[in-house]
């Protein structure tokens, strides 16, 4: 059977990514000194970089997840909140992708009314080119310009997100 990865290119091999989830664990580490962190998962997109920054990130750390949606025009709805009391915690929002910032910006705000000790994002790509919100990472694996890319929890329509590798279509 055909797959969507068969008239695509790979973008990023999964040993490129594990080098760029390396990266982004040693800042991390070398920031937050030994701290605990608790780790935000913005379903769906985010479980593969997750469960890869978190085996990779030598620091005590706790996990949890979020499902939010932006129905165009009708800002965004919760589908599953947090669990995790926050406050005085030092909290990272771990996305695989930041584009318009539409769910993040909501997302950090949230966050911010709880008092957390910190809040920071994290992200192993971003297309500032598509920003709508002023929202930044804090930390970034890459950088990239406006394409779609799919694969390692990046979907088109929810398929894809199995690859181990990650995919552009062609031009
Ligand atoms: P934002 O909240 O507008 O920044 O939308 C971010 C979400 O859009 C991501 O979490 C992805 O689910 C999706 N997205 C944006 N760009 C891509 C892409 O190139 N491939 C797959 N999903 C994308
Ligand atoms: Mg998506």
């Amino acid at each position: 059977m055909s797959q969507l990865k068969d008239q695509m290119n790979i973008f990023l091999s999964a040993d490129e990514i594990q080098n760029l989830v390396q990266d982004i664990a040693r800042k991390i580490e070398r920031d937050y000194a030994g701290s605990e962190v608790v780790m935000i998962c913005p379903l769906k997109g985010s479980i593969h970089f997750i469960a890869d920054l978190m085996r990779e990130l030598k620091l005590p750390q706790t996990l949890d997840f979020v499902h939010l949606t932006s129905p165009k025009g009708h800002g965004v709805k919760i589908i599953q909140d947090i669990s995790t009391e926050v406050e005085n915690k030092h909290v990272l929002i771990i996305e695989e992708i930041i584009d318009a910032g539409r769910t993040l910006s909501f997302l950090y705000q949230r966050l911010l009314a709880s008092n957390p000790a910190s809040l920071k994002i994290v992200t192993l790509l971003d297309k500032p080119a598509r920003r709508e919100l002023s929202i930044k990472p804090d930390y970034c694996g890459k950088t990239i310009e406006d394409r779609y890319v799919i694969g390692y929890g990046l979907d088109s329509e929810e398929l894809g997100r199995n690859y181990s590798d990650i995919y552009i279509f062609r031009n």
